[in-house]
């Protein structure tokens, strides 16, 4: 029950999986605040460029994690093969698979990816797995739906050798609402009421967004780094503040300055989200230790996983059995039974 875990972050995977009793033997990630983070809690330092490992030299291991950038193919060839990935970090990921044979690999991607470069991107990642022997399903997953009040999809590719991995096997959970995730007391950044606007009757959205006002128009601005007004969409609604009595949008890894406005009902005021907060909705643990400046923790709480979804994934791997060559088994069980009748 060993795994690895590549562009690693600050270990989101790796807390899903180890909670549901898997072993991490290698990780890789690039970013040294994010190294430093993943080394105060775990106690190893990643590995750094996924491009320099030289895959034969990795320790075994049964199960591949990778949360990857999404970079664009130049494909050249017809056979839609991992060699037409060539110098993207998904080549590597492959390269990897290639020599190590796993028998499980959980891609995570935003859900954008099916989408990206016309859906040839999502193509090629599929048909590069099948062309190495690998049986791919895949499926837009909500972290709401996994006992954490966020509404954020992302894209899971399970890639798996010997059974295909069943998706709607995955336990649901009732969807919480943010205000039983947010902290009672505290140093609050309350906003003053001229900042913003309630609108008249709280409108519940498809998501279970429930927005309640926005910030006023010139307020908004406040916190907005220069020069980074394009960089999300957080950016063009950053003025948007919905009840604690739904869910929370996605916590994006662009807004650095965290400005994530929430309304509490009973107080009638309207909070910033703290940045404590913002992990608890992302299902880490209350004793995490984050990064010294809050503008990284931001972004890197932005760019992880919601670890409730991925611990159901680790654990349904199990139930479902993926770590073992069941038909195989069924012929050992077949020729027991002709030698011994
Ligand atoms: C979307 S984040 C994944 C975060 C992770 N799943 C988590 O829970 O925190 C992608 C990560 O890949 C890392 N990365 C990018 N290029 C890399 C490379 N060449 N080698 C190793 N890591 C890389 C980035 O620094 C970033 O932290």
């Amino acid at each position: 029950m060993k795994f690895i875990d590549l562009f690693a972050g600050i270990g989101g995977f790796r807390t899903g999986f180890e909670r549901a009793g898997f072993e991490c033997v290698f990780t890789s990630e690039i970013d040294s605040a994010c190294q430093e983070v993943y080394e105060q809690n775990f106690g190893e330092k990643p590995f750094g460029d996924i491009t320099k490992i030289e895959p034969e030299f990795l320790p075994d291991f049964d199960i591949l994690l990778a949360g990857f950038p999404c970079q664009p193919f130049s494909i050249s060839g017809r056979k839609l093969g991992f060699e037409d990935t060539r110098g993207t970090l998904f080549f590597n990921i492959c390269q990897i698979i290639e020599q190590k044979q796993p028998s499980v690999v959980v891609l995570e991607n935003v859900k954008h990816l099916i989408h990206h470069d016309k859906k040839r991107t999502f193509k090629v990642i599929i048909e590069s797995l099948k062309n190495l022997g690998y049986k791919v399903s895949y499926k837009i997953l909500n972290a709401k739906d996994f006992g954490v009040p966020q509404n954020r999809e992302r894209i899971f590719i399970i890639a798996s050798k010997y059974k295909i991995f069943d998706f709607s096997k995955l336990r649901k959970k009732t969807t919480p609402k943010l205000r039983d995730f947010l902290d009672n007391e505290g140093d609050f950044e309350i906003l003053d009421k001229s900042e913003y606007t309630l609108i008249e009757q709280i409108r519940e959205q498809e998501t279970g967004l429930l927005f309640a006002g926005y910030r006023n128009k010139g307020t908004w601005r406040k916190g907005v780094r220069p020069n980074t007004e394009h960089l999300s969409r957080v950016h063009r609604q950053p003025n948007r503040i919905y009840s604690i009595d739904g869910v929370h949008p996605t916590i994006p890894s662009q807004e650095t300055s965290g400005r994530f406005f929430i309304y509490i009902p009973e107080q009638d005021i309207v909070r910033k989200l703290t940045i404590n907060e913002c992990y608890r909705l992302m299902g880490f643990p209350e004793n995490f230790k984050k990064h010294r400046r809050l503008s990284e923790n931001y972004r890197q709480v932005g760019n992880s996983v919601a670890i409730p979804v991925i611990e159901e994934i680790a654990k349904s791997i199990l139930k479902q059995n993926l770590l073992i060559d069941e038909p195989q088994t069924e012929i050992v069980g077949n020729l027991q039974m002709l030698l011994f009748s």
